[in-house]
Parts: structure tokens; C-alpha cells; sequence
């Protein structure tokens, strides 16, 4: 059957948004509801993310940050934190040559010296090759906490200003300090929470709680919650 691609309405009064934060939720369900492994959950993860950053591309938006490992999530089993932190590795490795077409950037968002040394290495040479890339600029955040960066920028602020600098200046110490806040969060997978990611940064941005879970998100789904955030930017202009 030939599903017919959604696409958006050209629209000056509700541009498109220029950074999107996604909690990628929902992987481990996945698996568990086909009797799977939670592995193979975020094995489908992956390519989710895939498809969302080759969507995310297409429509030009310029910033897209995803919520792949947090502080929290060491708690879980061994073979399953080994096997997340092997995903970065694998996605580098596969996906270089269509990242390096798209001109795609890739930055880190969290504590990259709590990884692995071998996810940390992978993560640190995907960030060094594709520095100068000037499309979409996509952050891991891996080994993120939003308490933690929040902690770590406040030692900043005080080293860099004292007790005279503003929100601005607080700013420059997060990891996000060259990205403009999200105007959008997605959260698939059911739940409707925060869960600790860009604490700071989600404070005046639209969020949007989705019930597919991740590796069923697809870029439709992407470019259906985009025209409902410009809905609601185009309400808020009218009042
Ligand atoms: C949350 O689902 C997902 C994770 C903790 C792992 C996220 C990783 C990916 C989506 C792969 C992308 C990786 C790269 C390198 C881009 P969950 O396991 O909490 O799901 P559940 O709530 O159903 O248990």
C-alpha cells in the first residue's frame, strides 16, 4: 500500500523550529512485547534514530539533541549499559559516509570521561571529523544528568563571574552553551516527564508526549508533531 508522505505547508507566520530535543523512550517495551531481548529494543532504536536524523535533515531544521544515555541509566544490567555504549561505535562506523554527505555535525552533550574509553574514543573522533560540517548540528547526550550539568555550570559561573553574573552568563557553562534552547521536546513512549534532561534549557520550550514507542517513531511521526508545534505558535501569535 502506498502510504502518502506528510509533508509540511510552506508558512511564514509559524516557522519551522530550529532545535528539537527527543527522549528517545521506549526501546526496552519494544523488545519485551515481541519477545525479544532489550537489546534488539535499542538495536530498532537506533535505526529510529537514523531515520529521524536523515527526516530531520530533509526539513532543514538545525539542531537535533537525543537523550541516549543518562546518569541514571548505569543502574541497569551490565550486558545492557555494554551494549549501549557499544551503539555510538557501531552508528559512527556505519553511518559516516551518509553523516559526511548531509554535512552533518555531531557534538556530546554529558560527561564523556565517565564513559567507556572505547565509546569515548569513538564519540571524541566522530566530533573531531565532522567539526566543520555546517547542516544539522545532532548532540548525544551520553552519561547526561540536567542536576549535574546544572552543578557543574554553577562551579563555572562562579570561577568565570563571581556573584555578579546573569542568566547569560550562567548559561556559558552548560554543555548546550553554543545551542539555542529547544523550541520543541519530543518524549515518545508513553510517559509524561522530564526525566532530568536539559533541566535549564526546556524552560519556555513546547512539549509534546507521544504514546509509539521510539523504534516505532518515524519521520512522519517527526514531521506530524513539527505541524502541531506550528499550530500552536500560530495560536499563541493570534492572541
Ligand atoms: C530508553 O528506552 C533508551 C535508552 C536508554 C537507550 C537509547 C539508545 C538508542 C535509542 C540508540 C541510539 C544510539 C545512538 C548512538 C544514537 P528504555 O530502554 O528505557 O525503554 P523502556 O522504557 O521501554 O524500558
Amino acid at each position: 500500500m502506498f502510504r502518502r508522505k506528510v509533508s509540511l505547508p510552506a508558512s511564514d507566520a509559524s516557522p519551522l523550529p530550529s532545535h528539537i530535543a527527543i527522549i528517545m523512550d521506549g526501546n526496552g517495551r519494544w523488545a519485551e512485547r515481541r519477545g525479544l531481548p532489550r537489546t534488539a529494543g535499542h538495536r530498532a532504536g537506533l535505526e529510529s534514530t537514523r531515520r529521524v536524523i536523515k527526516e530531520s535533515v530533509r526539513l532543514g531544521i538545525k539542531y537535533l539533541t537525543l537523550y541516549t544515555f543518562s546518569t541514571e541509566n548505569w543502574k541497569r544490567p551490565a550486558a545492557e549499559v555494554e551494549f549501549i555504549m557499544s551503539l555510538p561505535g557501531e552508528f559512527w562506523r556505519r553511518e559516516r559516509p551518509a553523516l559526511e554527505e548531509a554535512n552533518v555535525r555531531l557534538k556530546v552533550l554529558g560527561d564523556i570521561n565517565g564513559l567507556p574509553l572505547a565509546t569515548r574514543h569513538v564519540v571524541e573522533e566522530a566530533v573531531a571529523a565532522t567539526q566543520n560540517a555546517s547542516g544539522l548540528t545532532v548532540s548525544l547526550a551520553l552519561n547526561y544528568g540536567g542536576r549535574a550539568e546544572i552543578v557543574r555550570a554553577a562551579r563555572l559561573f562562579m570561577e568565570r563571574y563571581g556573584i555578579m553574573g546573569n542568566e547569560v552568563d550562567f548559561a556559558t557553562g552548560l554543555y548546550t552553551a553554543e545551542l539555542p534552547d529547544p523550541e520543541l521536546l519530543i518524549r515518545p513512549g508513553g510517559e509524561r516527564r522530564i526525566s532530568n534532561f536539559l533541566l535549564w534549557q526546556l524552560a519556555y520550550t513546547e512539549l509534546f508526549f507521544v504514546d509509539k514507542l521510539w523504534p516505532d517513531f518515524d519521520g512522519n511521526d517527526l514531521v506530524r508533531v513539527i505541524e502541531e508545534y506550528r499550530g500552536r505558535s500560530v495560536r499563541r501569535g493570534g492572541l
